[in-house]
């Protein structure tokens, strides 16, 4: 049986995409006669025919390296139907593609825009296979994304180093964690970082429930308050603006959703508040040991489902069992957080407060 497969990724980059490249490619190797085709940049490869045919030594090495060996880019899936000022009609130059380098299949590794547009292509007849990736881990019917675990770590150790300079100056600390949809991460590196506040995009914030929290460790022995907020984090007030004129407010300020606090908290409490932004440090650099394993599991799935001809599909973990869902019904359904979710059960039971 001999099967010719694009794989591309696209979308921001996160750890692990090298490992699950290699696992499928891997596998592939292992199972069938396969060959396999590097897309470059994600869709803007399938789009303009920028791929070549990979060699089965340039999936080797590459478990621990982070970012992707393939590229990435952000291509909208709102403008994938759109014909722009070039006159390429998108949809059709990923057609002629997958026609013209002969593919049996496509694997796409991406988040929720990704899927989008690996759905689009699945009902326009090809044969495509999704792998969930971000950092976010905000994509529906997988319990999570591979990239996540180790943006967790990162943030965590952040959120580690700052305690002490807190602890040191008796500061308080705003620590903006990346996540404009989904507060995933932001709980669990709060949580795991031991923060006394967690602000994130599901559970709009009461400055005065903040204020309060910080107030008291000021005048109690510790002194010092660690925040760890979403960068989509917003207070009440803003929570009542539509998405756009929210967004425009923002800008205009020029203050992220950690600045915004800090300012918020000084005014309120007086205390001296500063703030923190990792930013992309957090999707940086090699996979922790959790994400390659899962990576590797999720690429050799993928390849399971190619050999046995099964498309139109993500793989997915569910219950720490690997499986796949149809893109149909997953592909741009968002996963935020839910505000009774076990974590934050458990975070309030500690103590931790999310400014409600
Ligand atoms: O989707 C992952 C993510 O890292 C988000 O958490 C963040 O908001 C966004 O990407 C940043 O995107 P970019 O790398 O394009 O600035």
């Amino acid at each position: 049986m001999k099967r010719r497969i694009g794989i591309l990724t696209s979308g921001g980059d996160c750890p692990g995409l090298n490992a699950a490249i290699r696992g499928v490619a891997r596998a592939a190797y292992e199972m069938f006669d396969a060959e396999i085709v590097g897309i470059h940049d994600g869709y803007r490869g399938l789009i303009e025919g920028d791929c070549s045919e990979m060699k089965r030594s340039q999936f080797s090495g590459i478990l621990t390296i982070g970012g992707t060996i393939l590229g990435t880019s952000r291509t909208p899936f709102r403008d994938m139907r759109k014909i722009g000022d070039d006159q390429v009609d998108k949809v059709a130059a990923m057609k002629k593609t997958y026609k013209a380098q002969k593919l049996d299949c496509l694997v796409t590794l991406g988040g929720n825009g990704t899927h989008k547009t690996a759905n689009l292509l699945a009902k326009e007849g090809l044969n495509v296979i999704g792998l969930p990736k971000t950092i976010d881990n905000d994509l529906y019917g997988t319990d999570f994304t591979f990239g996540f675990h180790t943006a967790n770590d990162i943030a965590t150790g952040i959120i580690d180093r700052i305690h002490s300079t807190a602890a040191s100056h008796g500061r308080c600390m705003v620590i903006e964690i990346m996540g404009n949809k989904a507060g995933w991460l932001t709980l669990y590196s709060g949580v795991a970082g031991g923060a006394d506040v967690i602000l994130i995009p599901e559970i709009p914030y009461n400055i005065n429930k903040v204020a309060e929290v910080v107030k008291r460790r000021a005048e109690s022995n510790k002194g010092f308050t660690i925040i760890a907020i979403a960068e989509g984090a917003m207070d009440r007030e803003e929570a009542k603006l539509k998405k756009k004129d929210r967004e425009a407010k923002r800008a205009a300020s020029h203050f992220s959703a950690s600045a915004y606090l800090a300012q918020q908290l000084q005014e309120a409490v007086g205390v001296e508040a500063r703030s923190v932004v990792p930013g992309h440090i957090q999707r940086g650099g090699t996979p922790c040991a959790y994400d390659r394993i899962l990576s590797t599991e999720f690429g050799v799935h993928a390849a399971e489902l190619i050999r046995d001809e099964i498309y139109g599909v993500s793989v997915a973990l569910k219950g720490n069992q690997v499986h796949h869902n149809l893109l149909s019904e997953i592909a741009g359904v968002p996963k935020p957080v839910p505000v009774d979710h076990q974590m934050i059960v458990t975070a309030k039971n500690i103590g931790i407060s999310f400014g409600d």
